[in-house]
This record gives C-alpha cells, sequence and structure tokens, in this order.
C-alpha cells in the first residue's frame, strides 16, 4: 500500500508545471465558514488534461474526491477529506465568451465576474449572481439562486467531463434539476457553461444589481458563514421558521444562530465544524418538536 506522499508524488509526476498539488491541505482555508480539518490530497489543476489525470489517479487507487467550488456551501467536518479535493481555481476554467446574447462561462469564474460581464455586454437576467459569493461550477452544482431566480433559468447548456475523463455535451433539458441542487452533477464535473440572457439597458441593469445588494446587506450577515443553512420548506421559509422559534443568538462554542439572518450559521472565530453540526442539530430538533417540521440542510457536509 502506498503512502499518502508517495500517492502524491506518483500524481505530480504526470501533471503539467502549473498544477497545484498539495498534501494535508487544511479545508478551513477553503470554506467560507472557515472550518474543516485537512484533505489528504488537494489539487488545482491547470488544464483539463491534468484534470483526467486525477479523476483517472482517484479511478485507479479507489480514492474518493470532491469538488471544491469557493467553498461557499460547504460545511467540511473537523476530521478532514479522506481522498483528493479538487479545486479548478487554476485560470484555465475561469474563461469567458460573449456570443450574441449567450455568455459561456467557465466553472472556475466567480459569479460576481459574470454578472459585471453580463452588464457590460447589456444582457440582463444574471443580476442575481451578483452577491452570490461561489463559482459558476457550484452554482450549477447547487442550483444557487437568489432574489427569486436559480441559475438553471439561465443556462442552455453545459459541458462537463465524466468521472472516466472524458467529454460530454448536455442541453439544459438533459439535466435533473431540483431546488438547490442539479443531480446530473453529482458525478461528473461542470467544465463550462453556456447561459442565454436578455437585451436590456445597463442602467437598468445596474439598479437592479443595486436593490438586490442593498436587500443583501440589510437581511444577511457580513460575518463568516455558508449562507443559507437549510433549505426552505414548502410551507415556510427556513429563517422565518428559526426566528419564530426565537433561536436566533443561540450559540453552541463558536457557532452562533445569526441575529440578522434565522437561515445563517455564523462562526464568530473560533467555531469548529463539530459546534455547527451540533447547532444544526439544535435547530433541527427544535422544528421538529415544536412545529412537526423536518428541516434539511443546504450546505453539503463533507469529510470525517
Ligand atoms: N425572515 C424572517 N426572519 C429571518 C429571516 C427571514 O422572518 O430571520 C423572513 C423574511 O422577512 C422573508 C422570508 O423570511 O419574509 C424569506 O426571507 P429572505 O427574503 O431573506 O429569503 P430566504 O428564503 O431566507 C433565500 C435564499 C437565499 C437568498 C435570499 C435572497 C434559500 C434557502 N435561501 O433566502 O440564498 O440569498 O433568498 O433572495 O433559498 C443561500 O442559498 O445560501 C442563500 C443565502
Amino acid at each position: 500500500m502506498l503512502s499518502r506522499e508517495s500517492r502524491a508524488a506518483e500524481l505530480s509526476k504526470g501533471l503539467g508545471p502549473g498544477t497545484v498539488v498539495r498534501l494535508t491541505e487544511p479545508l478551513a482555508r477553503h470554506t467560507t465558514l472557515r472550518v474543516g480539518g485537512p484533505a489528504d490530497i488537494y489539487v488545482e489543476p491547470a488544464s483539463e488534461a491534468d484534470l483526467r489525470a486525477v479523476l483517472k489517479f482517484c479511478g485507479e487507487f479507489d480514492l474518493p474526491w470532491f469538488l471544491l467550488g469557493r467553498g461557499s456551501n460547504v460545511l467540511a467536518r473537523d476530521g478532514g477529506f479522506r481522498g483528493v479535493v479538487i479545486c479548478l481555481a487554476h485560470s484555465h476554467f475561469a474563461t469567458l465568451q460573449v456570443e450574441g446574447e449567450q455568455l459561456c462561462c467557465g466553472a472556475g469564474l466567480r459569479l460576481k465576474t459574470v454578472a459585471v460581464e453580463a452588464r457590460r455586454h447589456s444582457l440582463a437576467g444574471f443580476e442575481f449572481l451578483e452577491g452570490i459569493p461561489g463559482t459558476v461550477g457550484g452554482a450549477l452544482r447547487m442550483n444557487a439562486g437568489a432574489m427569486g431566480a436559480a441559475i438553471f433559468d439561465l443556462v442552455t447548456s453545459i459541458k462537463c467531463m465524466e468521472s472516466d475523463g472524458s467529454i460530454r455535451k448536455f442541453s439544459r433539458p438533459q439535466l435533473e434539476v431540483q431546488y438547490r441542487s442539479c443531480s446530473s452533477l453529482k458525478t461528473r464535473i461542470a467544465l463550462d457553461a453556456r447561459f442565454r440572457g436578455d437585451k436590456g439597458q445597463v442602467s437598468e441593469i445596474t439598479r437592479r444589481m443595486q436593490d438586490f445588494s442593498r436587500k443583501r446587506w440589510q437581511s444577511q450577515p457580513a460575518a463568516p458563514s455558508a449562507g443559507c443553512i437549510f433549505k426552505n420548506l414548502p410551507t415556510i421559509p427556513a429563517g422565518k421558521l428559526v426566528d419564530e422559534l426565537g433561536l436566533k443568538g443561540t450559540r453552541v462554542g463558536g457557532a452562533v444562530v445569526s441575529p440578522e439572518h434565522g437561515n445563517f450559521i455564523v462562526n464568530d472565530g473560533t467555531a469548529t465544524a463539530a459546534e455547527i453540526l451540533a447547532l444544526i442539530e439544535v435547530i433541527r430538533g427544535r422544528a421538529l418538536a415544536e412545529r412537526g417540521l423536518n428541516l434539511e440542510t443546504e450546505v453539503e457536509i463533507i469529510g470525517d
């Protein structure tokens, strides 16, 4: 059995010079909640060929892999991740092309950049992406949304890499999409996506972006968080429920239910993942006991 070090050395040998490979990389550095133990191996591939080589390596050694975007919707446990965490942070995956009313965006591109570039090209419909702290790839996987819109409202097609390294293109109707999830992207990696907007007035687009930003700053906390922790229920928004249960400000160690918005758990700078998970259970327990409601987490929980 190869050690972690020799496995990583074996992997690095076959990769290009721009690709980053690190051992025991703390996931707290890569998640907006600022918690999470080490990933055995952490890779930022610099090309599709290197991404393919990483997936092949995982297949050969039967190692689990996890694709990390900006880490804004991930709760990584304190024990870390036994396998390979892949992040498309290299500029190779941050491409952007504009063709008429369509934008073709690399998976590593920040959503804010997509919104700003769309406005520069007088394309409306992307304004809600402005304040979502994620990447295109992460937003696709989670069908991220805000202000009554979701990213799959804009998608026309996605180019993906399968876990065997092959490339496949999907048109929108071929993809399984749910509220806050795209199950088709559970086992494959989005490389880029085409979005369709509508021709609009730059001044009008700017006004909408400013309105959204104002609304967000008024209702959501600035402290480190993973955005909304729970999915909304069909009968009540999760934040409203937590608020009605009187749980705002409830604390487990350094994890606190945001006093600003009930569906946010913030890290006061000292929280562990275990404390955040314990606070999630406190909230779920109260929602079930007092209202008979089953809150489901929206954040993706990974690791040991
Ligand atoms: N509310 C309360 N108390 C609270 C929080 C909310 O009474 O503490 C009430 C609000 O007054 C409002 C309703 O609950 O009447 C809904 O609240 P809000 O408008 O803040 O929207 P949300 O449903 O809580 C959703 C998304 C957010 C997104 C906002 C803005 C989900 C789970 N959350 O929040 O997305 O930013 O809309 O449009 O769908 C995320 O997904 O991580 C996220 C932050």
